[in-house]
């Protein structure tokens, strides 16, 4: 039987994974995550299963392959935490699980908005202290502002069904619009001027590195509700920190953090010495900060646990890899992390 490196791994883990396995892989559940220090752990594993706040690097890499493991199965979406070119160059195939569910991830985008604008995190504080005031918990319709969603794949596409449910304009940007999506493409500046909310959905590369920085945000609206559940790099954190604190954003709604890997999916709350800007930003009073979460719904679960097996199915018996993802696509026109777009494939994997 073919045995599985689990790391980071948490009980709602195990409970999916064990029921959706069925006995068919030995899997070695590890709480630790994925780095140099836990390579030992991988003696006498045929695969490594790793989550998304794992620093996947050249070093830890070739730890895998020199112990003749040839498969790195992701159980995320997003990928940029992965050294891809050092992948290739070892030999290493890099499985994922690109769509679990995107209506987890926008559902709980629009959760964050909608408490943050009608204040009901402090709301719900207030009443257990049997404070029944209303005083500062004003917000507003959402019915007829702009909503400026950045990103219009599987999530932002779910992100702007629900917005228009509740009667608000859409305008979208993405590096590579559908014209088929029925959405309002506009420019990058015309969405910070004109919208209410904006949301990210695209993904964490190079080009989206801090694409919300001091000057994208000067563009902006002021007293924006910004929403980021895509990934933390994509927001310069002190400049939204600064503009939370001028006032020039209302107020955010952040699942991710530039450096979350340091502090999220644990208690730190023992932990004496913080993170300066993350310390900020969850004391003020319009940001709510959720550790990562927003994948995080039964069914979601559920497919992540399918999705894996049936990636490590397909690798260990020679067949096509349809949720492959490697160096070589991304350099040749699968910018996407669409393989069927590579033109370098050979039986449905990547040579
Ligand atoms: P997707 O691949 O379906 O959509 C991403 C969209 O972003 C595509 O339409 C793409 O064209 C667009 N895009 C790429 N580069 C861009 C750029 N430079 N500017 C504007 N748009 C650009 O991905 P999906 O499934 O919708 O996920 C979006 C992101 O959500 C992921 O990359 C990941 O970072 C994040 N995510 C967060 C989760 C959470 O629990 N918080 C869970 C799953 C995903």
């Amino acid at each position: 039987m073919k045995k599985i490196a689990f790391f980071d791994s948490k009980p709602y883990d195990k409970e999916s994974f064990d029921r959706v396995n069925n006995g068919r892989y030995e899997i070695k559940y590890f709480e630790t995550r994925l780095s140099s220090a836990a390579l030992p752990l991988l003696e006498g594993c045929d695969a490594v299963c790793a989550f998304v706040n794992a620093e996947i690097d050249r070093a830890v890499i070739e730890g895998i392959t020199q112990r003749g493991i040839k498969v790195l199965a992701m159980r995320c979406a997003g990928y940029n935490n992965v050294d891809f070119a050092a992948a290739y160059e070892l030999g290493l195939t890099v499985v994922r699980v690109p769509a679990y569910s995107p209506y987890a991830v926008a559902e709980h985008a629009m959760a964050l908005l909608m408490t943050l604008n009608r204040r009901l995190h402090k709301a719900a504080m207030r009443t257990r202290d049997y404070n029944f005031s209303l005083v500062g918990l004003t917000g507003v319709d959402l019915h007829g502002k702009t909503a400026g969603v950045i990103g219009t794949g599987k999530i932002g596409r779910v992100f702007c069904d629900i917005c228009k449910g509740l009667g608000m304009r859409v305008l979208a940007y993405d590096a590579y619009p559908n014209p088929e999506s029925g959405l309002e493409f506009v420019s990058f500046e015309r969405l910070l001027e004109e919208s209410d909310v904006i949301s990210l959905h695209c993904p964490l590369t190079p080009a989206t590195h801090h694409i919300i920085n001091r000057e994208t945000i000067s563009k902006m609206k002021d007293g924006v509700l910004f929403i980021n559940t895509s990934r933390g790099g994509l927001v310069d954190s002190d400049a939204m920190l600064e503009a939370l604190r001028e006032g020039k954003l209302g107020g955010a709604g952040l699942d991710v953090y530039e450096e979350e890997s340091e502090w999220f999916y644990e208690d730190r709350s023992s932990i004496t010495k913080q993170n300066k800007t993350l310390s900020l930003l969850v004391s003020m009073p319009n940001v709510i900060v959720t550790s990562h979460q927003a994948f995080l719904t039964h069914e979601a679960l559920e497919n992540i646990a399918t999705t894996t097996l049936e990636n490590l199915d397909a690798y260990f018996s020679g067949l096509p890899l349809v949720n492959e993802i490697c160096y070589r696509c991304m350099g040749a026109g699968a910018p996407q992390g669409n393989v069927a777009m590579c033109p370098n494939r050979v039986n449905g994997r990547c040579k």
